[in-house]
């Protein structure tokens, strides 16, 4: 079964459908235990956070900011949030953290609310780039009526043309530039594009979604560092925590920006925050806080591992000139196998789980030439080279049109020895709670 096999079955009486959803949440938990889970924005969450999910926070309201909460029975979270954005402070080096985003696409709207006006030019990577739809005008680039100018890109290099882009913000004089992004191998040019956007007093925004936990984890440059005024990033990708989004920036940017910022989050765009996720969100900056070195050098190291195996095997991968990656994403080109619509497909059904992915030169996001791995998560349950090797053999045989129901048998008996989250304070077995709140069958 995969995607494209969806019924849509919705049963007629009240209770059967409330039997049928808890019964896709059994059966998907359990489907997802036996899998290799590469989607590279997704993550898997320490008991600890898994434990804030489903405390009392996910019941409570606090409209507003730690001390100045617009209801009652909020102080004990307020010690949380306050704790929270300390170790989110510490853990990226910033002057101010902001926990209350609820996803990515919102920290990067409020960003986008803060830093410019209706009608100002900002520049970008394009889709096929690597950027993110909220860069862009599909999202919330467009919905802010901000004008977009893409970026140039290098194929080769698969990073920013760096001359090329420092010319065009010249030329262009956006009032933002935003690098990273969802398609992210090797770190950008930030401090020569940085130069080019003091040339025309443009500021700099650096949307971290994905490689949060790699800056946090000191393996990927950190952006605050290199002159970015502003960072947002989701908190449950590279970086484990909950979903949801973060802001971060320093003193020095200027005091209408942080002011503008603040008001963005609260009371532009959100009303009450996620207190449950604030609180996975503290848990897992003091887990990185304490593992995330470990844990950051081991992804990059799978990705690095799990790339070679590839192209070992014959696959064309992305980035060959400087190492395939730097961050924990791989890059492939299946248009020689059918295309990433089919190629994720066939290894869905062997329970890989990968996205399809489109590469610089595609235009049709339905069926684009790459798909897009991230080792991440398989990190997180304790995954080294070794595994990564077996991975890249699976994926070779779903590829080569190998029949997935076998691949499934062996993607299964790897996976059973990895379900138990590490890098955390209290390391744990991932699906316990499958039996205890999903019920058992
Ligand atoms: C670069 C980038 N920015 C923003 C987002 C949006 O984040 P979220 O899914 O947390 O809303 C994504 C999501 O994948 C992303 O890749």
């Amino acid at each position: 079964m995969t995607n494209e096999d969806v019924k849509g079955d919705v049963p007629k009486g009240t209770k059967e459908a409330y039997e049928k959803v808890k019964y896709w949440m059994r059966r998907s938990t359990k489907w997802r235990k036996n899998c290799i889970n590469m989607i590279a924005s997704e993550n898997i969450v320490s008991p600890a956070v898994k434990a804030a999910l489903v405390s009392d926070f996910e019941s409570r309201y606090a409209e507003g900011w730690p001390g100045k909460r617009y209801y009652q029975g909020a102080w004990m979270f307020d010690e949380i949030e306050i704790i929270g954005q300390d170790l989110v402070k510490r853990l990226f080096g910033s002057d101010f953290a902001d926990l209350t985003p609820i996803s990515g696409a919102v920290a990067n709207l409020a960003a986008l609310l803060g830093l410019t006006d209706y009608g100002d030019t900002i520049m970008s990577l394009s889709l096929a780039n690597g950027a993110h739809i909220t860069q862009t005008n599909i999202a919330a680039a467009g919905v802010l009526g901000l004008k977009s100018v893409y970026l140039p890109f290098d194929t080769e290099e698969m990073n920013i043309d760096e001359e090329a882009a420092k010319k065009m913000i010249v030329n262009t004089r956006p009032k933002l530039v935003i690098v990273a992004g969802s398609v992210y191998l090797f770190p950008h040019p930030v401090e020569g594009l940085r130069e080019a956007c003091n040339e025309v007093g443009a500021k700099m925004m650096y949307d971290g979604a994905h490689v949060a936990g790699l800056i946090a984890g000191n393996v990927f440059p950190n952006p605050l560092k290199q002159g970015c005024d502003v960072v947002t990033f989701s908190s449950h990708k590279t970086f484990p925590g909950p979903q949801g989004g973060m802001i971060l920036y320093n003193n020095e940017l200027d005091d209408e920006a942080k002011k503008r910022l603040k008001m963005a989050t609260f009371p532009r765009l959100i009303s009450n925050h996620h207190l449950h996720h604030v609180a996975g969100k503290a848990i897992a900056a003091a887990e990185m806080l304490e593992f995330g070195e470990s844990y950051a050098r081991q992804i990059v190291k799978n990705a690095k591992t799990l790339a070679a195996a590839l192209y070992g095997e014959g696959i064309k991968v992305l980035g060959e000139k400087n190492g395939f990656t730097r961050s924990h994403q791989v890059l492939i080109d299946v248009r020689e196998y059918g295309g990433g619509k089919k190629v994720v497909e066939d290894m869905e059904r062997a329970n890989l789980i990968a996205s399809k992915q489109m590469l610089p030169w595609d235009d049709n996001p339905d069926n684009p030439s790459g798909i897009r791995l991230g080792t991440q998560e398989i990190t997180r349950l304790g995954m080294k080279e070794g595994e990564m090797d077996q991975i890249g053999e699976f994926i070779k045989q779903v590829i080569d049109g190998k029949d997935p129901k076998g691949v499934k048998k062996e993607v299964e008996e790897l996976k059973a020895g990895f379900n138990t989250v590490q890098y955390c304070f209290e390391p744990g077995e991932a699906y316990d709670y499958i039996d205890k709140i999903l019920g058992g069958e």
